[in-house]
């Protein structure tokens, strides 16, 4: 009786981690899979991996950080530049004057550019791109910026309307996983420009 937990665990886990490797196509000719079962440190990444593709999913930082372009049925995300950030090539003209209050937001169409009283920020791009994106980032710097509110954890400020006081509670599990999966996703080459101090009144 005592074994039948660990059995139901190792099951779900093998389960899930089949699911994560047809989900990912993994290409395998039918002959080597029973010889080359995927090792055990292999699967658990690849569960860290489908943790965090859910966990961006679910936070919405697609929203922010892909770009949006007009779809059939109105804006949506342009999933080919998944979470490359606010697109360099982009020209926009200065951010209009804001109002005073209770509206205090102008946001370009691409969702990626916002001027509020903070100024004008852009969101950052999160591909592994090695010079634009967060290539170099190691984990400890992902998880300190999350977790300060300050770039790599002692830099400037992040800016909104980046949800940081939301993003501090994830868990360790969770930016592991956040991180990890955004190692795997397509590297996209986008200098995201550097934001501007709120203007002069
Ligand atoms: C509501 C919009 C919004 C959402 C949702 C959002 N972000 Fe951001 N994020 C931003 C903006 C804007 C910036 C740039 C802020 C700045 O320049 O200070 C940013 C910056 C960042 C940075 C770079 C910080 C730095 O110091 O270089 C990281 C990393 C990041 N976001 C990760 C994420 C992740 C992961 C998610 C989802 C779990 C997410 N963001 C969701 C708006 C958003």
């Amino acid at each position: 009786m005592k074994s039948f937990p660990f059995t139901a665990v190792g099951l779900s886990i093998s389960v899930s981690a089949a699911a994560v490797l047809a989900a990912f196509a993994v290409p395998q000719p039918a002959s080597a899979q029973d010889s080359n079962a995927p090792s055990a440190a292999a699967s658990a990444r690849a569960q860290t991996v489908a943790r965090g593709k859910y966990l961006v999913t679910v936070a919405g930082c697609n929203d922010c950080h892909t770009p949006w372009k007009m779809g059939a049925a109105g804006p949506e995300p342009d999933m080919s530049r998944m979470l490359s950030g606010h697109p360099q090539d982009a020209q926009l003209p200065s951010a209009p004057q804001l109002p005073e209050g209770p509206w205090v937001v102008a946001v370009a169409a691409t969702n990626t550019a916002w001027s509020g009283p903070w100024g004008v920020s852009y969101t950052a791009n999160l591909t592994p791109d090695r010079e634009t994106g967060l290539g170099k980032w190691t984990l400890r710097n992902f998880s300190d910026t999350i977790r300060s509110g300050r770039h790599m954890g002692r830099g400037r400020e992040v800016l909104p309307p980046m949800p940081i006081q939301m993003y501090k509670h994830f868990t360790d599990d969770d930016l592991e996983a956040i991180y990890g999966y955004l190692r795997t996703i397509p590297a996209v080459e986008n200098r995201v420009p550097e934001p501007l101090p709120p203007a002069a009144k």
